[in-house]
């Protein structure tokens, strides 16, 4: 990539989404470094962040009978958190925000427990789309085997419905098929990401 394509770029919105299990944190990780290590600067974050919101929700979900309203208005209030807070101010200093989960896993997830889809975009209608969205697509049960077992949400039956739940935003997605290898799905990340930042 050359200085001028780093020089004329102004921050942008790039979002991981899919299921527990489908890679999100390794590639976004990876994805990351590399852009850093190109010139790009790059913050990597994610949701549940790291903010208080988020460390008190962490704490929160081990409650695994909580309400899917609770949740979904826990996550959103992080998420409100978390724009302000990191990732508007990285892309006004120009930087390339990289996060793992935002709206569109409150609106498949908390969907997936019985709330009101259209509820769940109102909710998150003051939460700016991202520039990009990528969703790393896998079978649930391929996905339950990659990732730690017990969590609240991690059953074949809730991630199959999520699963769905993520496909009707579709048109708002790249879809990657994250049952590749992992060099085979970094290597299309990054032709993605790349033709995307014009590098
Ligand atoms: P996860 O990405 O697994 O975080 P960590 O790897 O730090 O444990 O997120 C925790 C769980 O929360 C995961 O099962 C997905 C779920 N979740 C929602 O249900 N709605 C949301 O809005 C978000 C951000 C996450």
């Amino acid at each position: 990539m050359t200085e001028k394509s780093i020089s004329e770029m102004t921050g942008k919105f790039i979002v991981f989404e899919g299921i527990d299990g489908s890679g999100k944190s390794t590639h976004a990780k990876i994805l990351s470094e590399w852009l850093n290590s190109n010139g790009i600067k790059t913050l990597h974050t994610k949701e549940p962040s790291q903010g208080k919101i988020g460390i008190l929700l962490r704490d929160y979900l081990k409650v695994k009978t909580s309400s899917g309203r609770v949740d979904a208005l826990l996550f959103t209030a992080d998420r409100a958190e978390h724009l302000e807070q990191d990732i508007l101010p990285a892309m006004k200093r120009g930087e390339v925000v990289v996060c793992e989960r935002y709206k569109y896993s409150t609106i498949a997830y908390q969907t997936t427990q019985g709330e009101d889809t259209d509820w769940l975009i109102g909710l998150n209608e003051f939460a700016r789309e991202p520039d990009l969205v990528i969703l790393m697509d896998l079978e649930p049960s391929v996905a339950l085997k990659r990732s730690e077992e017990g969590e609240k949400f991690e059953a074949l039956g809730f991630l199959t419905k999520t699963r769905k739940n993520y496909m009707k935003f579709s048109d708002h997605f790249t879809i990657v098929d994250a049952s590749k290898s992992k060099d085979e799905v970094q290597e299309e990340l990054r032709r993605i990401v790349g033709d995307f930042l014009n590098l």
